[in-house]
């Protein structure tokens, strides 16, 4: 993304702030959007105010940052993300990440909904991320460098904060939370996988997949922003039980989620 671009759009997301200066991003993945509705002080920015930001499509999802007060933590949170699915070029996908850096975000926050490909799982379950596998073949870094962003060749081995696995890993103990650990793969999509390519993300080492997210942490990594991962298992992947997937299966397991998911999330942020 060329650095004007980065600087025009968050010219103006800084231009809307007031006072606030938020320190954590949070991206609401599928059935978690209305966590926004908690914020206190909130203001909404509408992404299609946002310079260089397309629209979102997806059904469900609104398309806006809400910037506000939670935990005692000053928040930004994506409410609705941008997809590849959808069309969007990568770089689309880092922006709000580099709009968050440049004001200030030390830590990010980032949910989806996935498959389960660790037979262990159930759906319901929450997954800590502790690593991915960026199976698109395609990089939102791709193109001209701009060092002012970040290394050229940005270094991968901890793109999910060791101490905020930890952290999340203790808000499980605590609170029951039961949270699993593993590694999300990204398709793609829109369509789900077939059985062969989720035996493949099993033998890959892959233990969730899904169609979001690493753009976004891989952004993360290029910036410098420290990125705690969370899935919220929708349902088990293509082939494992005998029954065809569909988005409201997802939609019924996120919204089933949505309480634990949110306390999760809370709990974790308290201690941040
Ligand atoms: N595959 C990919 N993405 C997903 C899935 C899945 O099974 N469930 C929720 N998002």
């Amino acid at each position: 993304m060329e650095l004007e671009k980065v600087k025009e759009s968050t010219e103006y997301v800084k231009s809307k702030l007031g006072k606030l200066n938020p320190e954590v991003g949070i991206i609401l993945g599928s059935g978690l959007g209305e966590l926004a509705d908690t914020l206190e002080e909130k203001i909404i920015i509408k992404y299609c105010d946002v310079p260089n930001l397309p629209v979102s499509t997806v059904k469900g999802h609104a398309g806006q940052f809400v910037v506000g007060k939670l935990q005692g933590k000053t928040v930004i949170m994506m409410q609705g993300r941008f997809h590849y699915y959808e069309g969007n070029p990568m770089k689309v996908l880092a922006l709000p990440v580099y709009i968050m850096k440049n004001i200030g975000v030390k830590n990010l926050i980032v949910t989806n909904a996935a498959g389960g490909v660790n037979e262990g799982f159930v759906p319901g379950d929450l997954m800590i991320i502790k690593d991915h596998i960026n199976f698109v073949f395609n990089n939102p870094l791709i193109g001209k460098n701009n060092e002012e962003i970040g290394a050229r060749f940005p270094d991968m081995s901890a793109a999910y904060d060791k101490d905020l696995v930890i952290l999340a890993k203790e808000v499980s103990d605590e609170f029951k939370i039961g949270a699993r650990e593993g590694v999300y793969l990204m398709m793609t999509g829109p369509n789900y996988e077939t059985p062969a390519e989720i035996k493949m993300a099993r033998i890959l080492g892959g233990d969730a997949v899904g169609m979001s997210t690493v753009p976004e942490v891989i952004a993360a990594s290029h910036c410098g922003i420290k990125v705690l991962g969370i899935s919220c298992i929708t349902n088990m992947a293509a082939g494992i039980l005998d029954k065809p997937l569909n988005h409201a299966e997802v939609v019924e397991t996120s919204n089933m989620v949505k309480d634990k998911f949110k306390s999760f999330i809370l709990n974790i942020l308290k201690r941040m």
